[in-house]
């Protein structure tokens, strides 16, 4: 007998479910992305993300149970997202899995949102399963974190290193603003990004002695660049502009991936790890993956971009390990918008 477990996912602007058998076989994922709502007010209103939600939360539902060949009373637990988010779109999710929870009765699992991230892994490389081999370094970066964690074996973990400003994918989408790109931004500093010759350079925030990160101080010497070259606040008559742009997000492109993956790199060392796990929105960006395989002498496990940003498919594969370990959720669970990892 196999377990499958239904993931719930709603903490930004994903409406998410997906269904997961035995923490790494993916047999459905449907995310309902609200990106062309929130590109009008170039980033996320939280109560419009609420209310969008509430509108496709039981047609995602009822495609992932559809698209995984059961029924939702087939599965053996329901795995959701309580935290870290935004507390209104948290809510949606949380009470549509108590409702499925208490209605089927089924055990609930309340499942962090970074942890998540981290378990994405698992569905994309079924031999992690239940031994990878711990401890491993893992990278959450995402558009509210840029955490480095130990992770000392299942659930366990210890936050190494931080953003102390803006996360990099924070960074990221105030960076396209800054260049009049759209939203979300690090998939249009990427796209953009291609073809630059690497003529400009931006500073790197190295933070000597630690392993947690700044990104405020890039945003701002961008800013200065952009207004420099004669790209902001619009385009001067008379430049270059799709040029300028090209390479000023290269530029700030490769800014961000080499202190990542210079700092990764230097605490797989530092904590002796067997390996590396990444996750979160900011790593699909092409050039962060290459760059920290090519640095690594270590493995390193790289979900597929689709799994790297929100889903409830890994909310499902980390909530197996949970159900495993016996850590059911009461049903009077509240959200927790700052819930920590590590
Ligand atoms: O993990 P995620 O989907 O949602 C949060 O938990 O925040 O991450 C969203 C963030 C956004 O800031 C977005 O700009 C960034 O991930 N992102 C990227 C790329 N794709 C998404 N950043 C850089 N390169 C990408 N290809
Ligand atoms: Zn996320």
């Amino acid at each position: 007998m196999t377990t499958k477990i239904l993931g719930i996912e709603t903490s930004c602007d994903e409406t998410a479910a997906g269904v997961v058998e035995d923490g790494h076989n993916l047999l459905s994922n449907v995310i309902s992305s609200q990106t062309d709502l929130h590109a009008a007010t170039g980033g996320v209103v939280p109560e419009v993300a609420s209310r969008q939600h509430i509108h496709d939360l039981v047609p995602v539902l009822e495609q992932a149970a559809a698209d995984s060949g059961y029924g939702l009373e087939d599965m053996d637990a329901i795995a959701v997202t309580y935290g870290p988010g935004l507390a209104g779109s948290l809510i949606t999710g949380l009470n549509a899995a108590k409702a499925i929870s208490y209605s089927l009765g089924i055990p609930l699992i309340g499942v962090n949102h970074l942890e998540g991230h981290i378990y994405a892994s698992w569905l994309a490389h079924s031999d992690l399963a239940d031994d990878p081999g711990f401890p491993l370094a893992c990278l959450v970066a995402s558009g509210g974190h840029t955490d480095l964690l130990l992770m000392e074996g299942h659930g366990r973990y210890k936050l190494v290193g931080r953003s102390r400003d803006d996360a990099a994918g924070e960074a990221f989408d105030k960076a396209a603003r800054i260049l009049g790109l759209g939203f979300p931004g690090g998939p249009e500093i990427q796209r953009v990004s291609q073809g630059a010759t690497g003529e400009e350079r931006l500073p790197r925030a190295w933070m000597k002695d630690t392993l947690d990160f700044s990104f405020s101080g890039l945003k701002t010497a961008l800013l200065h660049m952009a207004q420099d070259r004669g790209v902001y606040p619009s385009p001067q008559e008379g430049t270059d502009a799709a040029r300028l742009v090209r390479e000023m997000a290269a530029a700030f492109q490769e800014s961000v991936v080499d202190v990542i993956s210079s700092k990764l790199i230097s605490m797989a060392s530092d904590y002796k790890v067997k390996g590396l796990v990444l996750g979160g929105g900011v790593t699909a960006n092409s050039r962060l993956r290459e760059e920290i395989v090519r640095r690594s002498p270590l493995p390193v496990v790289i979900p597929p971009p689709v799994l790297c940003t929100d889903n409830g498919a890994m909310i499902a594969a980390c909530g197996y390990f949970q159900f495993k370990r016996g850590e059911e959720t009461a049903l009077d669970i509240d959200v927790d918008p700052g819930l920590p990892l590590g």
